[in-house]
């Protein structure tokens, strides 16, 4: 499939869009600074903080914690590594009660019910086998980046 380019001025911070790359939906989600520090009390809960497993390898250059090339700019495939349903998202950073995993926001499978952080980055214990795939993708500018 062809690169897709986004313009993403118009994502606002804790914002969210969806694009189609691949017959795939990609999220871009542009994190703020509370949202960033969540990731800091996920590290130890995570399954793979480092991302190193394979089953969705994670590009180098997402090979951190934020899991992006810009600590601000999420961009990752919205499919669970499971069985492929779509997460949904709680974006708004902090505890919350009523969810598994001292969850600090960040994204929820209906199907079996694994988690991710913020950085996409699955839970322990959960049947998602990976993170969250991130895509291939390049900054055209502050403003534009390349999918693909
Ligand atoms: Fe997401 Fe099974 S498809 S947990």
């Amino acid at each position: 499939g062809a690169p897709v380019e986004v313009d993403i001025s118009a994502v606002k911070p804790g914002e969210k869009i969806t694009v189609e790359w691949r017959g795939k939906p990609v999220w871009i989600i542009r994190r703020t600074p509370e949202m960033l520090a969540t990731l800091k009390q996920t590290d130890p809960l995570v399954a793979d903080p480092n991302s190193e497993r394979k089953a969705y390898p994670t590009p180098d250059y997402a090979k951190n914690e934020g899991r992006s090339r810009k600590p601000d700019i999420f961009v990752a495939v919205g499919i669970c590594t499971h069985l492929g349903c779509s997460p949904t998202d709680k974006l708004q950073p902090g505890p919350q009660p009523s969810l598994p995993d001292d969850w600090q926001g960040g994204f929820l499978c209906p199907c079996h019910g694994s988690t991710f952080d913020l950085a996409g980055r699955v839970f322990k214990n959960k049947p998602a086998p990976d993170n969250l795939e991130i895509p291939p993708y390049e900054f055209l500018s502050d403003t534009r980046l390349i999918i693909g």
